[in-house]
């Protein structure tokens, strides 16, 4: 990377899920990095514990581990944590007061391992200065940036990361991260998003020659991930619609596919996705600035289905700044249903609801009627944001 800082972390490929539940279909990586001054050498996060045998075989000829700095505590950067410290038994942990009481509850080390840093805070390794820079709630509450500032590298742990498991060191073309630090972005930061707004225009302040996430590749222009930081967190919403729909029949799959036609007839960008057919990462996505979700579903047991009861559990939790959700709902024997239900799970995104359709049975003329009406209103809708 630069004389004296190595890159040392791993590439995942196997790993089919991230959090057991986010697709990973570009894998991911897990960044560690070595800085090494004339008086001491600091570890820069771990990797996940399935890989600490291979970030050791990565440290083959480093004799002397003095610190390792821990920017999060979660697992995926800290569970090959004991490995190290059998390899390296005099190193100190680095960390904050709160990363400490995390790593202490996981892996049940003793207060001796730790070093406890403040804010702002400068370890000095010799000709290498690392400068602590609590960053709260991206996306823990323990979570900080580290700053070498002598190479003006900034080592940002899982802000500014992306599931890309790849090669090369660096990002070399946007487009080939682009989308894999949107993905990351949407279901990792996307519900800490003022706070994401806020660091991102602090370290355009600081102006790091190099930003060096623990996911994905590093940024040598740092502006880059930046701009695209600033547009995902920013209040600016696109005049789209995402349609998400489950079908069991046949019914609900022909009003969305009805909904997104007659959207896109009338000039409005629509996206329909099949929930059931979706990585849910690229509907995560979509929904990113955008401004109107309709969800559709059959009755199910008299609510929703629970594949659209979950996909609206976990959209609750990402929080994208969507302002209109409408519903279609199809049923056979049972009542009109599951409105109330989306309603009551969409708490966090508090969104303006359009009138809610429900059909019995196929839909024909008069429903495909009352969809055109919710584009109208979808429209109107639009023509005030
Ligand atoms: Fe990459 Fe929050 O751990």
């Amino acid at each position: 990377m630069r004389p004296g800082v190595l890159a040392v972390g791993v590439q995942d490929r196997i790993s089919k899920f991230f959090d057991n539940l986010m697709p990973l279909p570009d894998g991911t990586s897990y960044n560690s990095y070595l800085v090494q001054g004339s008086d001491a050498t600091a570890l820069i996060d771990t990797v996940d514990p399935r890989f600490a045998d291979e970030l050791l075989g990565n440290l083959s000829g480093i004799e002397k581990i003095d610190f390792i700095i821990a920017n999060h505590a979660e697992q995926d950067h800290t569970g090959a944590l004991p490995k190290v410290l059998e390899r390296y038994p005099s190193a100190i942990i680095v960390c904050n007061e709160k990363c400490k009481h995390a790593l202490q509850k996981e892996l049940f080390l003793s207060d001796e391992k730790f070093k406890i840093i403040k804010d702002k805070e400068v370890l000095y390794l010799g000709g290498k200065s690392l400068q602590f820079m609590f960053a709260p709630w991206v996306h823990w509450p323990e979570t900080m940036f580290t700053y070498l500032i002598e190479d003006s590298i900034l080592f940002t742990c899982d802000l500014f990361g992306a599931h890309l498991a790849s090669d090369k060191l660096w990002v070399e073309s946007s487009e080939e991260v682009l989308l894999p630090a949107k993905r990351y972005y949407a279901q990792i930061m996307m519900p800490f998003a003022k706070l994401v707004h806020k660091y991102t225009l602090e370290v355009r302040e600081l102006k790091p020659s190099i930003i060096a996430p623990s996911h994905g590749p590093m940024y040598g222009s740092p502006e880059i991930v930046l701009s695209w930081h600033e547009l995902w967190t920013s209040v600016h919403l696109e005049k789209r619609v995402v349609i998400a729909y489950v079908s069991m029949h046949g019914s609900t799959r022909r009003m969305a596919e009805h909904l997104v036609w007659k959207l896109k007839e009338q000039g409005v960008d629509a996206q329909g996705f099949d929930v059931m057919e979706t990585d849910i990462g690229d509907i995560t996505m979509a929904l990113l600035n955008c401004a109107t979700l309709v969800v559709a579903s059959p009755a199910y047991l008299g609510g929703l289905h629970p594949s659209i009861a979950h996909f609206l559990f976990l959209i609750n939790g990402f929080r994208p700044n969507i302002q209109f959700v409408g519903y279609i709902s199809s049923h056979g024997w049972e009542k009109e249903c599951g409105f109330d239900q989306v309603e009551a799970t969409l708490t966090h995104i508090k969104p303006k609801y359009l009138n809610p359709i429900f059909i019995e049975g196929y839909p024909g003329e008069g429903e495909f009627h009352a969809i055109d009406g919710l584009v109208e209103d979808i429209k109107g809708k639009h023509h005030h944001i």
